[in-house]
């Protein structure tokens, strides 16, 4: 059997915004995180050299919130995309690419998802890299499963540290047909420089709460709530 690439290659970049009506908080809106949390104190390496407690606590506050909430319709609608894809109903590819550390687009199906900033389900030994799931709480006491080294840190990237899978999401820019970015400010680079990075060959979309900054950056912009912009664009493209 021969198989055809795709007719069309679709590339989304989702952010706090899409997690939001699930019940998780966003960074950088009136009461995100980072109104009450120091950034420099529990997303910087200096930050978990200076007080690992500080950050352990941190994190498992987040990964508590996270055991509580579910996929909202925002997911669901880009897992029932990639399911198309999958059964042949949609001559596509998707490819999900998140700034988010939570894991509801797992958990609502999808499987072609990409952690650039790690995920909350993890934590990695710097002793000998292994990265275990860590469901509950992980205090810096607590020894590596495989080495048993006290030397495990969250498994996720923080601010001065190189994103995850670049290599891989570069590729797939480079190759993709429209560019989708859902719920994220676009402040924290490279997620940010993706859209000038796809510009020249792919139609590209904003779906957010509020209007972006600059609205010229994307060929379209969709403002409102994600669980309602996102089913409503997926239905545009499976044509329903
Ligand atoms: N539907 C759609 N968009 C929403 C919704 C919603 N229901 N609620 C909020 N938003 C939008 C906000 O308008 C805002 O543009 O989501 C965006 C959230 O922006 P940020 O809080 O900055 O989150 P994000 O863009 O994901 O942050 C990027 O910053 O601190 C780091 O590592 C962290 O991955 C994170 C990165």
């Amino acid at each position: 059997m021969t198989q055809h690439p795709p007719a069309e290659r679709i590339v989304v970049l989702t952010g706090a915004g899409i997690s939001k009506e699930s019940g998780l908080e966003t960074f950088r809106d009136a009461d995100g995180l980072w109104s009450r949390h120091n950034i420099d104190d529990v997303c910087t390496p200096e930050g978990f050299l200076r007080d690992p407690m500080l950050v352990s606590r941190f994190y498992n506050g987040r990964r508590a919130e996270l055991a509580g909430v579910e996929p909202n319709a925002a997911h669901r609608a880009l897992a029932e995309l990639e399911q198309a894809a999958r059964d042949g109903s949609w001559d596509g590819e998707l490819l999900i690419v998140t700034q988010n550390i939570d894991d509801l687009h797992e958990r609502a199906g999808s499987r072609n998802v990409v952690h650039m900033h790690g995920e909350l389900r993890r934590v990695r030994c710097m002793s000998c890299g292994a990265t275990p799931e860590c469901q509950g709480d992980c205090l810096p006491q607590t020894p590596c499963p495989a080495c048993r080294h006290p030397t495990l840190r969250p498994d996720i990237v923080w601010f001065g540290e190189i994103p995850m899978h670049m290599a891989r999401i570069d590729a797939a820019l480079a190759a993709c047909d429209r560019f989708v970015t859902i719920g994220t400010s676009g402040t924290v680079y490279p997620a940010a420089g993706f859209v000038a990075q796809v510009r020249d060959h792919a139609d590209t979309l904003d779906i957010n709460l509020e209007a972006p900054a600059i609205p010229t950056l994307f060929d379209r912009t969709l403002v409102g709530p994600a669980t309602r912009m996102v089913p409503r664009w997926v239905a545009e493209i499976l044509g329903s």
